[in-house]
């Protein structure tokens, strides 16, 4: 529970501990401590570590040793920080599963979990890698290894400033990161397209779409969707059947993933543990691993055969909104690069797409603009609402699921999104007056089935909002107002979850500042989800 009592950190008179992560023998290693007269505070698996040191540091005398043998008993998945009372000038720690990173300052020296959380302190940061782990003193860390072998591991610059981790003049990172889209999927862009030639230009090492016969995608929540609309575009651009899953499920399948084929992982962090288990598991079955990722010095990062950057910068509110466009961007340059590699795409379509993807971020800049007054007013309605639907249909159905995804998570209203073909199948049934329904509907080859799906809702008393071009909103002709009309620029009709997810964004956005809910660090929630 979340309770004074429960909280970090945890200890007695001899050692404080921090610990993120699961200890799985936790159950085990109280019982035994128990039988040896030690008594626990808390209902934490975390104030077992604390205990089981001092349990040690009574018996060996030196901190150093109490917390290595302790990290041999731990099973689990771990990030861990240790001070002793008798020498508060050292830190532990020590990481498994979870991930670590160590600031170097002057004269002085920190650990967080990775270089976002170091910024406001320091940019010069080592990470620890599985297994290892460290004594810091005031200037210096002495690193050893799971055999417990003196190792090296190298400092890096990190790119997380403070700077760029500020609010700035908003009220929240959440709004601060939707407003920034339109320029870091620039910088997206720019680091996968060439301008001149109006064409995609992959950096060396990139993944031969020619030479396999499947492409394995996975992620997890926003990431997974990403991922889910980019299926549409590698079917499309380049004929090239997708397998995709949430990680956590496809870790644990039996997949017969056959020799030489590729699987691309989509991450913010770099850092779930889901989807880290899921790459590894692709890599020791003979896939060729692409990671499309925020956070360049990541555990995925580093694991993967090939990375790309998604360039978004530091995404700090937890519901994640710029690295999903961006992640988006990026996706789309690889299915255009392997629509041009399998020969399915002619160089005048990938002039034509290029071009779109180009107008993206003037396109995003004016929904913006233009949206945000009917948003807000949407939203005062909205937040009034018990239950919310999200339907769409195509390229369009993926965003309805982050749609509702957003909402829940940062307005804590239930929300569902739906492909709009299964209203009938059942979800039909929930629609009333009380339950607004969002369709999101461009002008696309599925326009005239969802505007009828649409009337379908509101002739059982629904109440919709739609999202539309401006000529789409005019020929829904809705008989009955509707709750909230949305109009978006026009846009290459594959490429509308780039345009359309700002709206969608807001909403959520608006809402949950009219509910005053904690939008940046919702409940039960965290940024990087690094345990199963
Ligand atoms: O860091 P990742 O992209 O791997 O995180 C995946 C999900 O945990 C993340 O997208 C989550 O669903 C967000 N809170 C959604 O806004």
């Amino acid at each position: 529970k979340v309770t004074k009592g429960n909280a970090h950190p945890h200890g007695g008179e001899a050692v404080a501990i921090v610990h993120n992560g699961i200890i799985e023998n936790f159950s085990e290693l109280k019982e035994t401590l128990r039988d040896a007269g030690v008594s626990f505070q808390t209902e934490t698996d975390s104030e077992v570590i604390a205990k089981l040191i001092e349990h040690h540091l009574t018996r060996l005398g030196s901190p150093e040793e109490a917390f290595r043998v302790t990290l041999g008993q731990l099973e689990g998945a771990f990030a861990i920080g240790m001070v002793a009372a008798d020498d508060p000038h050292r830190i532990y720690c020590a990481r498994q599963g979870s991930p670590l990173a160590i600031g170097h300052g002057e004269s002085e020296m920190f650990i967080g979990s990775d270089a976002m959380a170091l910024a406001p302190f320091t940019r010069r940061v080592t990470y620890l890698e599985e297994g290892d782990w460290a004594v810091l003193s005031l200037t210096s860390a002495r690193i050893f290894d799971a055999n417990n072998t003196p190792v090296e591991r190298p400092e890096t610059l990190s790119d997380a400033s403070a700077a760029l981790v500020g609010k700035g003049r908003h009220r929240h990172f959440m709004a601060k990161e939707i407003e920034e889209q339109s320029e870091v999927i620039a910088h997206t862009l720019s680091h996968f397209l060439d301008p001149a030639s109006e064409s995609v230009v992959m950096p060396e090492g990139q993944i031969a779409f020619d030479k396999i016969s499947m492409l394995t995608i996975s992620a997890c929540g926003t990431a997974y969707l990403a991922g889910l609309i980019s299926k549409y575009w590698f079917e499309t651009w380049a004929k090239l059947p997708v397998e995709i899953d949430i990680a956590s499920e496809l870790r644990y399948r039996d997949v017969p993933y056959a020799d030489g084929n590729a699987a691309l992982f989509v991450s913010q962090s770099g850092e779930t543990a889901d989807t880290l288990a899921a790459l590894r598991d692709a890599k020791a079955k003979g896939q060729t691993v692409g990671v499309v990722v925020n956070v360049l010095e990541s555990t995925m990062a580093r694991e993967a055969d090939v990375v790309f950057p998604i360039k978004a910068g530091p995404e700090i509110g937890v519901a994640s909104t710029k690295a999903f466009t961006c992640q988006l961007a990026a996706l789309a340059c690889l299915a255009l690069t392997a629509g041009r590699q399998r020969g399915h795409l002619t160089a005048e379509d990938e002039r034509r797409i290029v071009h779109s993807l180009f107008a993206l971020p003037r396109l995003i800049s004016e929904v913006l603009a233009d949206t945000a007054p009917s948003i807000e007013a949407i939203s005062h309605q909205l937040a009034e609402a018990s239950d919310v639907l999200y339907l769409g249909r195509g390229v369009s159905f993926p965003l309805a699921l982050e749609g509702a995804l957003k909402l829940k998570e940062i307005s804590y209203i239930h929300a569902e999104g739906y492909a709009a073909g299964e209203l009938k199948h059942g979800p039909i049934a929930l629609v009333d007056e009380h339950v607004p329904v969002i369709v999101i509907a461009p002008p696309d080859r599925h326009y005239e089935k969802i505007i009828s799906n649409m009337h379908e809702v509101i002739a059982r008393g629904g109440r919709c909002i739609l999202l539309s071009s401006k000529e789409g909103l005019e020929r829904a002709k809705a008989d009955d107002p509707l709750l909230g009309a949305i109009a978006l620029p026009e846009v290459d009709s594959l490429l509308a979850p780039l345009v359309y997810a700002v709206p969608i964004q807001l909403i959520a956005y608006h809402t949950a500042v009219q509910k005053g809910t904690d939008v940046d660090q919702p409940r039960n929630l965290a940024k990087s989800v690094t345990v199963e």
